[in-house]
Parts: structure tokens; C-alpha cells; sequence
């Protein structure tokens, strides 16, 4: 049977049964869905993005990007806010609500002005939210006066912000942009209109491919196509990057963070956690596995917690923070030499091949035995380690420090699955 800890904690005064969350997107945009996400383990969404404008959207809308055998390494969307009339937007939130009380309705709102926000906030408040995300985010409004345009105007979304939490006694989250350089700028206006959380990352502008044979980008719409929001593990590292960044300002360090962007694994959800964000949500891998991944990432952190010895969730978080610095910072005073295991080796060469062309030369290649020996020429880059096809066949091996630097301990990575 399948190890299962609590993994409740509490975000924003909410009590949460798991982190795991859907984001606001099509995968929860009615009522059939989100009763079925709920059935099977999320414990909660955001709401697809609700408001009074309704989109006109184009076909198709989706691209992806792949890399050799490894398709949906990126994920392209055209798609705006939901196509549904706000009162039966209202009328399947109230309803699950209802049917689901132990679950959290987080409900995403977007208004084109002050009074349209004030708007949404109030009837999303009488529906029977728990929470609200104010979407200062989408990448790809065919309106200027919403998504991302406002995500970038701080004084925007500051009035924004204050008009939301004005309008309801809930908890406000206002979901952020990283079509930005600093997303601190924004959070902290967020939080001056009274913004209790910040979620991040709503999708980044792009472009994922050209498309040879109409001369646009992709997808196609009748022979055009536009810049739009990329989202699934692409992904990952700029979302941690622009969490980690929130997390240690010290305007924000105690503003609790929902995260996201490329979430596919509850090994993915754990780095979020450690990381800063105390709730975690998920859309591009549901839209290619579907709901039941929530299984798998349940059963992982559980077990992760087991072997680790955490008995709560909220133990976690934030807990690679301190060790993330500036990199004015770090020790550099040695080089790490890997060390190459000839049992495993199969001598394919790439590590001799990628050296030479992209590093130090500091591999000589014996073309009698097929095998790569270390010269004094290591700087310690570990290119070779991470060309290396084999599972640990490089790896960390001897410190050496450089000359006229002190002697000190140093601590290792050893595991690299
Ligand atoms: C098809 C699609 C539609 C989306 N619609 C919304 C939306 O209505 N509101 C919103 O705040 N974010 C929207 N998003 C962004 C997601 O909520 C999320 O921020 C982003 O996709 C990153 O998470 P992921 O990598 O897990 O998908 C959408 C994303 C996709 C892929
Ligand atoms: S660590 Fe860098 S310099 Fe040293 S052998 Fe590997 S690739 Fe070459
Ligand atoms: S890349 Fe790995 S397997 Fe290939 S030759 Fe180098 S050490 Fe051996």
C-alpha cells in the first residue's frame, strides 16, 4: 500500500489537506472537472480566471517544444481568461463549494478597471471562495488595460490590489508576471494594497517555434500567429529563480508564496517547497497527464518525508534558502577534479570530445583501451560530468586548493539521481 503522511498546512489561515493545488487555467474551468480533480486528491484550485470580459479566442492555440525523444519540454498558450459567462462561473463555484467543503476554492479574477475588480471580488466573496488570486498576469490579453501590461505597472497593481481588498474579507493573492526583471517591484505593490500572498510564475512571453512553411510562428491562425505565454519544466528554473528572489527581499520574506511553473514530479513540488513556497500549483503536466499525477506526487513526498524524518510539510519550507547567496559569496577557493570510474565507463569518448572542444583539454583520450584520463589541466568545470552518459561513472572526486588559499573542509554533492 502506498505510504501517505499528512501533508496538510495551513496557507493564508486556510487549511490545505496537501500543497497540491490546480493553477488557473482549462483544467479547472467547471464544475464536471474540478469535482473529478477533487475526487482524485488535488486539495484545491484556483479557479480558471474569471471576469466580465469574454474572450474571443483564436484556433488553434497551443504549441510545444521538444528536444530529440523528450516532447512538452515547453509549453505555448494563446488562450485568455475563461469563455463562460461570470454567472456560471458563480454557479459552479458556489455549488462545489457546497459539495466540497473541505476543499479550497481559490477563484482567479481579472477586471479591465477599478469598478470591474471590485466587482468580481464581491460576487466570487458571495459564491463562497476561500480564497482570491488576482490575475496581473496573463500574457497574451487582447486588452491592454489587462494581464501582464498591468502585472508590469506597479501603481497598477497596487490600486488593483487595494480596490480587491477592499471589496471582500478574504484572503487576496496577487499572481505575478515574469515578464519582468524584478518581480519584487510588483509584489511589494501588491502588498502595500494590502495583498496577503503572492503566486508566481504566471507564463513567460515567447515563441517556441517558427513555422517553415506558413513563414509565422506556431501555432498557425490562418497564416499569423503572435508572441504568447510558455509555461510546463521549461520553465522551472526561471519560476525558482524569481521565488528565491521574493523569498529572501526582505519586504516579502514573510509573505507566503504559492508557487509554480513546470511542476511535474513531487520531486519538482519538494524544490519549490524548500525554496519558500508553503502552496504549490500545477497545469501544463495535468493538461499532458491529467489529474491522477496528484497520486504520485502525494505518495513521493510522503515517502521523501519517511526516509528524511519530517513529520510536517511546513518543516520544509524554505529550507535551501540560506544556502542560496549571491555569487560575490561563494568559496572559490578550490577546484573540485572529477574522478571517472573505469568500471562503468564504456568509452564512448563524449567527455574527451566535449573537454577538448568546450573546455580545458584536460582530458587525454587512450584510443588503445578507449579510455579518458584526467590531465593537470582540470579546472574542476564538471562539463565532462554532466556529458557523461553513464549513471555515476564521473563523479566529484579530489579537492585541490588553489595556491596560497587555506585548507578548510568542504562539503560535496554525491548523488546526482
Ligand atoms: C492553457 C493555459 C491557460 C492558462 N490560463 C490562465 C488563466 O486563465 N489565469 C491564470 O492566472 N493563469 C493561466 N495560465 C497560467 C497557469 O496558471 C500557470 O501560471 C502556468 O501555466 C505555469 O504553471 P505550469 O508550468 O504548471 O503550467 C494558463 C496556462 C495555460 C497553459
Ligand atoms: S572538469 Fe572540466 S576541465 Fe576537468 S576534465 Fe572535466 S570537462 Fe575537462
Ligand atoms: S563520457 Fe563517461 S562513459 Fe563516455 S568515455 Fe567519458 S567517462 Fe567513459
Amino acid at each position: 500500500m502506498a505510504l501517505v503522511k499528512d501533508l496538510s498546512i495551513e496557507f493564508l489561515g486556510v487549511k490545505c489537506e496537501n500543497p497540491f493545488f490546480l493553477s488557473s487555467s482549462p483544467v479547472c474551468s467547471n464544475y464536471e472537472m474540478i469535482k473529478k480533480a477533487f475526487e482524485a486528491g488535488w486539495a484545491g484550485v484556483y479557479y480558471k480566471t474569471i471576469g466580465i470580459f469574454i474572450p474571443d479566442e483564436c484556433s488553434p492555440r497551443f504549441d510545444i517544444t521538444r528536444k530529440e525523444g523528450a516532447v512538452w519540454t515547453g509549453f505555448k498558450n494563446m488562450e485568455m481568461i475563461s469563455d463562460k459567462p461570470l454567472e456560471k462561473n458563480l454557479e459552479y463555484i458556489k455549488r462545489l463549494k457546497e459539495e466540497f467543503p473541505t476543499k479550497v476554492m481559490a477563484v482567479s479574477i481579472m477586471g479591465s478597471d477599478e469598478e470591474e475588480w471590485r466587482i468580481l471580488a464581491k460576487k466570487v466573496t458571495e459564491a463562497g471562495a476561500d480564497l482570491i488570486e488576482c490575475n496581473f498576469s496573463c500574457p497574451q490579453m487582447t486588452s491592454h488595460a489587462m494581464g501582464s501590461d498591468v502585472g508590469q505597472n506597479p501603481e497598477l497593481v497596487e490600486k488593483y490590489t487595494r480596490a480587491v481588498v477592499e471589496s471582500t474579507h478574504l484572503p487576496v493573492i496577487a499572481k505575478m508576471t515574469p515578464n519582468i526583471g524584478n518581480m519584487e517591484v510588483p509584489a511589494l505593490a501588491a502588498v502595500k494594497g494590502g495583498a496577503k500572498g503572492i503566486a508566481a510564475i504566471n507564463t513567460i512571453k515567447s515563441i517556441t517555434n517558427i513555422d517553415i512553411e506558413n513563414l509565422t510562428a506556431m501555432p498557425v491562425v490562418n497564416a499569423k500567429s503572435s508572441i504568447s505565454g510558455y509555461s510546463g519544466a521549461a520553465v522551472k528554473p526561471i519560476a525558482l529563480r524569481f521565488i528565491t528572489q521574493m523569498k529572501q527581499h526582505e519586504g516579502l520574506t514573510d509573505i507566503p508564496i504559492t508557487g509554480m511553473g513546470g511542476i511535474e514530479t513531487w520531486n519538482d513540488a519538494l524544490e519549490f517547497l524548500l525554496v519558500g513556497a508553503s502552496n504549490l500549483q500545477v497545469t501544463t503536466s495535468v493538461m499532458q497527464y491529467g489529474y491522477r499525477i496528484v497520486e504520485d506526487m502525494i505518495s513521493g513526498l510522503s515517502h521523501f518525508m519517511e526516509e528524511k524524518g519530517f513529520d510536517k510539510l511546513e518543516d520544509m519550507v524554505g529550507l535551501a534558502l540560506p544556502n542560496i547567496v549571491p555569487a560575490e559569496d561563494l568559496d572559490r577557493s578550490f577546484k573540485i577534479i572529477p574522478k571517472i570510474d573505469y568500471d562503468k565507463c564504456v568509452g564512448c569518448g563524449r567527455c574527451y570530445v566535449s573537454c577538448f572542444d568546450a573546455a580545458h583539454q584536460a582530458i587525454d583520450w587512450d584510443k588503445e583501451n578507449r579510455k579518458p584520463i584526467i590531465n593537470d589541466k582540470c579546472v574542476g568545470c564538471h562539463l565532462c560530468l554532466n556529458v557523461c552518459p553513464v549513471l555515476d561513472c564521473i563523479l566529484p572526486g579530489e579537492v585541490k586548493f588553489k595556491e596560497g588559499r587555506q585548507e578548510h573542509e568542504i562539503e560535496m554533492k554525491h548523488k546526482y539521481i
